[in-house]
């Protein structure tokens, strides 16, 4: 008989993955932005969750002038602004006596020496045993020289050796598929594939873990996932605000990209799949890799004709008018960086065929909103459908990546009274009001995966190359037609007409969110 409450639910359940073995986690980058205000916090709720090991040591490394106190305050200025929970007196006396810095220039040769010295030291000092976790929160351009530095100084143990050593790399991995074979092959140097740890942190939403469990722990959705039942998908993944300060990364990146190239083919790849066979991370990240590698190539030709780019102009946000993409601080002012893509594709595979994706994300947007909606094929023109003016809206199952969490099913009932009439109802699930608290951030869930050894939620070499290869062609069309017309949209907009026109010629329209 299974468990009654929710509550009983979770203490039957399997265990949540604890990182059993005491660790020092070393982050490269560890006065930076990623650290700040997604790993410090992260690691500072596991330890409220009594997830993070009792012996860890957290070493941020980096040229700022910190020693372990400036560190320290740094880190708590960090939890403090951008922790889901807040500070508790006791408990961060604990996670602070975990924070060290070293203050290591990565181009110096003697800054790995030192490095050493102070990981053994502590290690020493806190009873670990050497396992470590290094995190590449750096820029690119500093990811080989990090691990060639790691490889050199010998901080690499073997990957099947007493003590583990793990690399957890950030994106983005490359600019082109060339670029990310590069830093993929300079890595395979140091690491073996099994000990590198690859972020996507979509992934690690709870939202977007839930969408393997919605679709093969239920019987509802399953047998409905083929070509002979689905209209069309759409993945949008919305954003209200515009570049920021990151204007010297998205300029050489733009949301094809930032965005495209991994998010939302990850995904595209979860909603797509096939059922693995078993929850093996190598068997679902094989099944993951078979969608990606399904899809169907594109050529100049298609390209044209089903990939929209845009970017976007001044506008508002929230009624406060905010200044164009060109217009931004680092941005060149004849800049032809995409702000918005929007595009159709196929897979090419037996369950997919026919069926169209229509994805699309984009800065400045009016909301920010990121959800899958599977749209199931009208039901036929009999019966109740027979109004070719008005006909029934089709049903639609919508995954709510982010905010406002859950799904809903969008289904036709008939309004009360004595005649037959039809209205569209939604039949609503929201986390926040069945689970209560709020859910663990991606970092939080990434971070313990990566200490617990578990690679399912993280990109492996072969995924991240075959995404490349799949937008390559894309972006080598813009490259040739640099000087063609962008088009434009206004902030605050849903992005440019050319977008509503891709879909607007296959009948269909993008989902209002
Ligand atoms: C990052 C991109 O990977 O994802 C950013 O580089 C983007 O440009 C961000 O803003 C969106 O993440 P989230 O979790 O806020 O949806």
């Amino acid at each position: 008989m299974s468990p009654e409450t929710l509550a009983e639910r979770l203490a039957a359940g399997s265990a949540p993955p604890v990182a059993a073995d005491a660790v020092s986690i070393v982050i490269f980058g560890g006065a930076g932005d990623l650290a700040h205000r997604k790993l410090l916090p992260a690691l500072y709720n596991l330890l409220i969750d009594g997830l993070l090991p009792p012996r860890v040591a957290i070493v941020g490394v980096g040229r700022r002038d910190f020693d372990d106190a400036g560190f320290r305050a740094f880190a708590k200025d960090g939890v403090t602004k951008f922790s889901r929970r807040p500070i508790d007196d006791a408990r961060w006396k604990t996670f602070a006596e975990s924070l060290f810095f070293v203050n290591v220039d990565l181009g110096d040769e003697n800054g790995f020496v030192r490095l050493g010295a102070r990981l053994d030291t502590v290690e020493h000092e806190r009873g670990l045993p050497g396992n470590r976790v290094y995190y590449l929160a750096v820029p690119p351009s500093l990811f080989v020289p990090t691990v060639e530095g790691l490889r050199h100084a010998r901080f690499i143990a073997p990957p099947d050796g007493k003590q583990f050593a793990r690399l957890i790399v950030e994106k983005p991995i490359g600019h082109d598929l060339q670029s990310a074979r590069e830093i993929n092959d300079a890595i395979a140097k140091s690491f073996d594939e099994r000990q590198i740890f690859r972020i996507d942190h979509y992934l690690g939403k709870e939202t977007v873990q839930n969408i393997l469990v919605l679709r093969f722990a239920n019987s509802f959705f399953e047998p409905l996932f083929n070509q002979k039942y689905i209209d069309h998908v759409q993945i949008t993944v919305a954003e209200t605000e515009g570049v920021g300060t990151r204007a010297g990364y998205y300029e050489q990146a733009g949301a094809l990209r930032d965005m495209v190239q991994n998010h939302l083919l990850q995904l595209l790849a979860l909603v797509a799949t096939e059922p693995p066979h078993s929850l093996d991370p190598d068997v679902i990240r094989d099944e993951k890799l078979e969608v990606v590698q399904s899809l169907r190539p594109l050529t100049p030709d298609t390209i044209d004709a089903s990939v929209v780019r845009g970017q976007y102009a001044a506008g508002f946000d929230m009624g406060k008018p905010v200044p164009g993409y060109r217009d931004e601080d680092g941005v060149k002012p004849a800049s032809t960086t995409e702000t918005f893509v929007a595009l159709k594709l196929f897979i090419d595979n037996w369950r997919w065929a026919g069926v169209p994706f229509f994805l699309r994300t984009g800065k400045r947007l009016p909301k920010r909103a990121s959800e899958i909606s599977i749209q199931l094929k009208e039901v036929p023109p009999i019966l109740f459908n027979r109004n070719a003016a008005s006909r029934l809206d089709a049903n639609v199952l919508t995954i709510r990546i982010q905010p406002d969490e859950g799904f809903a099913l969008g289904i036709s009932s008939k309004v009360p009274g004595p005649r037959v009439q039809i209205y569209p109802v939604n039949m609503d699930f929201r986390y926040g009001s069945t689970f209560g608290a709020s859910s663990p951030e991606a970092y939080e869930r990434l971070l313990l995966d990566v200490m617990a050894g578990d690679a399912t939620l993280f990109m492996r070499r072969d995924s991240v190359e075959a995404s490349w290869q799949w937008v390559s062609p894309i972006l080598d069309r813009w490259t040739e037609r640099a000087d063609a017309d962008l088009p434009k949209y206004a902030a605050g907009s849903w992005g440019p007409a050319e977008a509503d026109r891709l879909i607007g010629s296959t009948g269909r329209t993008w989902r209002q969110l």
